[in-house]
């Protein structure tokens, strides 16, 4: 009896220890097939993608301390506004990754602004600045928005330089911030000292340190996801450090766009801009840096789920039908551009009294 159990647990033993060796040279066959693939994951998503700056500096705007810091308190002040209530920050929580979370945003006397407004964050190296790309840089965006009707709603230029005249904090901070300039305070420099102060908004995420070679900074998932990103096509589209921000196209270019996002009315897009009957419909694509932190998505807001927005664009943009999985795969590699938000930017400043 004890003979025959020795003798079947051999013959059973045996092939066990075959299949074990087996699979431990398939094991390592696997990770270092993987351990291939990771690397050359990585050399793609470089060559696609390229190493996100320090900075998104201008050579019409250099970057100095004193504006950043200038930029930094005037980013928070909405005494400049028509009613006064109204500051970038209120429109651009940086806590909040710098998206109020409104399908469109509310300005001066809750006045609905035409559009969902994009982050801030690492958004000063794009082609031009808004969805429709009505303006030509950070600098120009942030002194129209003191005229802008639905935002600051200021009257004219001359008013918010009255203003900010009036605060002797201002003036010479406007004065250390622009040394060689006889009368600094004006909206130029406002804009300058803003715009200063945004380009230094760079949020450096998981996947630079990935696209740095370290393969472990990503997820199983995320790398599937940034493949099917990539093989899908979003990054004919979706391409640079940023991520987006390089170019204008169309949205819908298979279907009306309205037709999968139920928008309640249809923007014209770039047509507002060029007048250019090539143009309609065509938006600047956006940077999808910090994407899975700012919904709801779209010009207009209309999609809350960012996986609804993926199968969204897969559809229209490139004709393609993703499954929930692929989806779900593309939204943690989007996942994975969730950066650092710089500690400074963090900080709410102390303002300069009215007086
Ligand atoms: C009332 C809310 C509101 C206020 C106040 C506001 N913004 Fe915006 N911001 C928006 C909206 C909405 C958009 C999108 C506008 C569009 O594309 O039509 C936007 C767009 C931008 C963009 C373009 C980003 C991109 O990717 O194209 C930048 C930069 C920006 N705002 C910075 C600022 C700065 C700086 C201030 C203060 C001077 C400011 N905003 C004040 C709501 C606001
Ligand atoms: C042909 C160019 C093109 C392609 C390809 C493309 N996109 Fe887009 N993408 C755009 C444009 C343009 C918008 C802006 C749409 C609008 O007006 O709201 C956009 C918007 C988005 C948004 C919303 C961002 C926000 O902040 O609201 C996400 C997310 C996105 N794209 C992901 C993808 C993914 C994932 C793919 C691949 C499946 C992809 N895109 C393919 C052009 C493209």
């Amino acid at each position: 009896m004890n003979a025959m159990k020795s003798i079947a647990k051999k013959t059973i033993l045996k092939p066990c220890f075959l299949l074990f060796t087996f699979g431990i040279i398939l094991l390592a066959a696997a990770s270092l097939y993987a351990a291939e693939s990771d690397a050359e994951l990585i050399n793609r998503a470089k060559a696609i993608f390229g190493p996100l700056p320090a900075s998104m500096p201008s050579s019409e705007n250099p970057i100095t301390p004193e504006k950043v810091k200038l930029g930094t308190v005037l980013f928070w002040e909405s005494r400049i506004s028509v009613d006064k209530t109204v500051s970038c920050a209120k429109c651009h929580p940086l806590g909040l990754y710098a998206v109020d979370g409104l399908r469109k945003s509310v300005g001066n006397n809750c006045k609905e602004n035409p559009r969902n407004d994009p982050t801030i964050l690492n958004a000063a190296s794009q082609i031009s600045e808004h969805w429709i790309g009505n303006r030509t840089s950070v600098e120009d965006q942030a002194k129209q928005a003191l005229i802008g009707p639905p935002s600051f709603g200021m009257p004219d230029y001359g008013s918010v330089e009255k203003i900010l005249k009036g605060m002797k904090g201002y003036v010479a901070m406007f004065k250390e911030a622009f040394p060689n300039e006889k009368d600094p305070v004006t909206v130029d420099n406002f804009a300058k000292a803003v715009g200063a102060f945004e380009r230094t908004l760079v949020t450096p995420a998981p996947f630079d340190e990935f696209m740095q070679g370290n393969a472990a900074a990503l997820t199983d998932q995320q790398k599937r996801g940034l493949r099917a990103f990539m093989d899908t096509g979003c990054m004919t589209c979706h391409f640079s450090p940023f991520v987006g921000g390089q170019m204008y196209q169309k949205f819908g270019v298979f279907e009306p766009y309205q037709k999968y996002t139920k928008s309640q009315s249809v923007d014209e897009g770039r047509f507002a801009v060029t007048k250019n009957p090539a143009d309609k419909f065509v938006f600047k694509v956006p940077v999808l840096r910090n994407v899975a932190e700012t919904p709801p998505y779209f010009h207009d807001g209309s999609v809350d789920k960012l996986t609804d927005a993926i199968m969204i664009m897969a559809k229209i943009q490139l004709a393609k039908d993703l499954s929930p999985a692929q989806a779900d795969d593309i939204a943690a590699f989007l996942g994975s551009l969730t950066g650092k938000i710089p500690e400074a930017a963090l900080k709410v400043p102390v303002l300069p009294s009215s007086e």
